[in-house]
């Protein structure tokens, strides 16, 4: 056997100015979709992402907020997990561009740069809000349009006239920030030479020779090594030289030897791939306990593991950011003696039922914590997204009828039925063990074999689109030989016994192999599938071999809900109050909703939300509530949202002693620490452990809150009437 291949996968990574929105979703599921099917292949990846916390607008949001930008990004980081864990993407490390490790890789880049004699500075003017002290970025200025007149246009183009202009064309120009006139004032800037002819060379053949790039990328690139239009209507040719420097006051990280400036935050962004990758290394370095000089391939430092000669370093991004990672990037690596990408994967837009391409900051039209809020399974976004990216650079949209028959005719009619046809049968009467297959079954069956190759090669080109279409056709197969054999007839048949077992079995062995080939996509229904056949986590060579007669499986627990177009209604229903207040402040609302993972409000219902689903008293009974005395609460550092309880729920260690759980509990903004010590509450006590930012969350306390927040404010935590002693039952 060869090698694994060992990679190095990343995405975009998002700015820390808000919550994920559903285009966020589709590069990481993309990604996550790759990387998993590559762990099946054998591979050794490490899949890093994190927050890109720098820059202007994140700097100004934070102020607006009240909040150091720290605190700001912070934050938002907070929210983040809810999202990643909901769609099953499993990222190895998140971490943040405002990092030790960022700060100090990325000097270090910039210093080989330097040597390199591919940075230079250049005196430019610039507009300077007096009020504010700082330089103004081009979308902080405003004025009046010099072609139309409109009023407030930003410094770089007009919105009703269209014309794009520099910042010191504008009418009467104002600082956005202050309202004062800005004065025009000379700065020096860093620049890097990306016209240097070392640069344009490297650069050509990088993008051109169709290794790193998809052609309809390398195509787009080429204008770039050309003849330009500039905003202000004149020309250019090749590559211009790259502004990275900003001045102070700017939440970046410093430029050495050159006081008050900093990295423009672009420069620092990507260097994050790498910041993100060293602190999961150095995490496991730490863990595994490693010393310096016996290296050791599960855990090299970042500078060992980069230097492996077979790593393959692959970036997901989407189309919007392709200039900085097809030009300034590898640049920056190459000239910096560094390892150069070995891919950049760019994906297309995605809109949502036919609508306008959504807004960078804030996704409109479908909510991914509301999606998940409603019980929708994100299976089914994984499945349909997979369904329709193809591995190219296109634009792709989310529509409603669409995804509902996809999902119900194809991933449950097709696929998830196959199982639940043949199942019962074989539980019932044979004891869930596989019989003997026929000519006729053993021909089905390699048939869905020998189509392992070619599902693996679209998956390796990320041409979902194309796995999901080869998988449902072998579907189709399957359910033709579950048509023309009828085990519902059989089961009725004397003497049909065999025959029953046969159809069953395998129907069963064509569903592993299916639920093999969508495991990439379909990582929890996987699980489930594992555990009811009885086997061990599938992987793409697994595909070479069948279960065989004698094999018994367990009891078939139903795997997937089909989507009730109702839930479609919810999902895209706007929020009644959010659509009647100002723009503004629904932004603010969303965002704010979305990080509270708030339930929709729907006025008519008790509380704000309808009754969930009837459960039986044996769900309810699985939800082991405790009584627990808070014996001591305290603020979380670096949360506005969480408080620290520790509590007493009666429990003993090994030694007898009395023993303590810790909570986190989302309550900060109803109550003082002091108010909750000693007091009584209610804790789900057998919640699995939580590994929160701040420490192990063991258990959830009962709280109160109505779904419409803004209109009903306020959380309320559940007491006990007096008597009521700490670890007894609540049932
Ligand atoms: N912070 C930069 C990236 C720095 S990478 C070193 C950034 N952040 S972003 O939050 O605006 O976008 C993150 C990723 O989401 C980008 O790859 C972007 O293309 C992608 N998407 C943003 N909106 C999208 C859609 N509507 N559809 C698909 N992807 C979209 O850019
Ligand atoms: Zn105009």
């Amino acid at each position: 056997m060869s090698a694994p291949r060992k990679i190095f996968v990343t995405t975009a990574l998002p700015y820390a100015n808000g919550p994920f929105h559903i285009g966020h979703m589709l590069e990481y599921i993309q990604a996550d979709t790759w990387v998993r099917f590559q762990r099946m292949q054998g591979a050794q990846v490490n899949f890093v992402g994190a927050d890109d916390a720098h820059g202007a607008p994140i700097m100004i949001a934070a102020e607006k907020a009240g909040k150091t930008p720290e605190q700001f990004v912070a934050d938002i980081a907070a929210g983040r997990k809810q999202y990643l864990d909901g769609f099953h993407i499993r990222f190895d490390n998140w971490h943040s561009t405002h990092s030790p490790e960022n700060t100090e890789l990325a000097q270090a880049i910039y210093q080989d740069l330097k040597a390199a004699g591919l940075i230079e500075t250049r005196t430019i003017e610039q507009f300077f809000d007096p009020e504010k002290n700082m330089f103004l970025p081009d979308r902080y200025i405003k004025g009046e349009c010099p072609r139309c007149h409109a009023k407030d246009q930003y410094g770089d183009n007009c919105e009703v006239c269209g014309a794009v202009y520099a910042p010191t064309d504008l009418i009467e120009p104002y600082s956005a920030l202050s309202g004062a006139k800005p004065v025009l004032k000379n700065s020096e800037h860093f620049f890097f030479k990306l016209s240097d002819e070392r640069c344009v060379q490297f650069l050509q053949e990088w993008t051109q020779n169709g290794v790193h790039v998809q052609p309809e990328v390398a195509n787009k690139v080429k204008e770039w090594f050309g003849v330009r239009d500039n905003p202000d209507g004149t020309k250019s040719e090749g590559l211009g030289d790259w502004d990275i420097s900003r001045d102070a006051p700017y939440f970046g990280i410093e430029i050495p030897d050159a006081p008050g400036k900093y990295f423009y935050v672009w420069l620092d962004a990507p260097v994050g791939y790498l910041a993100s990758l060293k602190n999961l290394l150095d995490k496991a370095r730490i863990e595994a306990d490693v010393d310096e000089d016996t290296p050791n391939p599960t855990a090299m430092t970042f500078e060992q593991y980069m230097a492996q000669p077979e790593l393959e370093q692959v970036h997901f991004i989407g189309k919007d950011i392709v200039t900085f990672h097809t030009l300034f990037w590898p640049a920056m690596l190459k000239f910096s003696g560094r390892k150069t990408p070995d891919k950049v994967c760019v994906h297309g837009f995605l809109t949502v039922n036919n609508g306008e391409k959504m807004s960078k900051s804030r996704g409109t039209g479908l909510d991914p914590l509301k999606y998940l809020q409603l019980g929708m399974n994100p299976e089914w976004l994984r499945y349909y997204l997979a369904a329709k990216l193809n591995g190219r650079n296109e634009d792709i949209d989310f529509n409603r009828d669409d995804f509902m028959a996809r999902v119900n005719s194809d991933l449950i009619g097709k696929f998830v039925n196959i199982a639940s046809r043949a199942a019962g049968f074989l539980s019932k009467r044979f004891g869930g063990q596989l019989g003997a297959a026929g000519a006729a079954e053993q021909a089905l069956l390699a048939a869905l074999q020998a189509q392992a190759g070619t599902v693996a090669e679209a998956y390796e080109k990320r041409d979902t689109a194309r796995a999901m279409r080869e998988v449902m056709l072998l579907a189709d197969r399957v359910n033709e030989y579950v048509d023309a054999n009828k085990p519902w007839e059989l089961a009725k048949q004397q003497g049909a016994d065999a025959r029953l077992q046969a159809v069953c079995s395998t129907c069963v062995e064509a569903f592993r192999l299916l639920a093999l080939y969508l495991k990439p996509v379909l990582p929890a229904l996987a699980v489930q599938a594992e555990s009811f056949l009885q086997i061990e986590p599938l992987q793409w060579h697994d595909a070479a071999r069948l279960l065989g007669a004698g094999h018994v499986i367990g009891d078939y627990q139903h795997l997937m809900q089909r989507v009730d177009a109702k839930q479609l209604d919810a999902l895209f229903e706007p929020p009644a109050e959010a659509a009647a207040a100002a723009p503004a402040a629904a932004a603010k609302k969303d965002a704010k909703a979305a990080k509270k993972a708030a339930p929709v409000a729907d006025p008519n219902a008790p509380g704000g939300e309808p009754l969930a689903e009837t459960i039986g008293i044996d769900d309810f009974a699985k939800v082991d509530l405790r009584i627990a005395r808070i014996l001591a609460c305290e603020a979380v550092e670096g949360s506005t949202k969480l408080l620290r309880l520790t509590l007493d729920v009666g429990e003993k260690d090994e030694a007898g002693q009395p023993k303590t759980r810790n909570v986190f509990s989302g309550i900060a903004s109803a109550y003082q620490p002091e108010q909750l010590v000693g007091k009584l509450t209610v804790l789900v006590g057998n919640l699995a452990p939580r590994k929160m930012k701040f420490g192990l969350s063991e258990g959830m306390v009962l709280a109160a809150s109505h779904a419409d927040e803004a209109a009903h404010p306020g959380i309320f935590v559940l007491e006990p009437f007096p008597g009521a002693l700490p670890g007894m039952r609540v049932r």
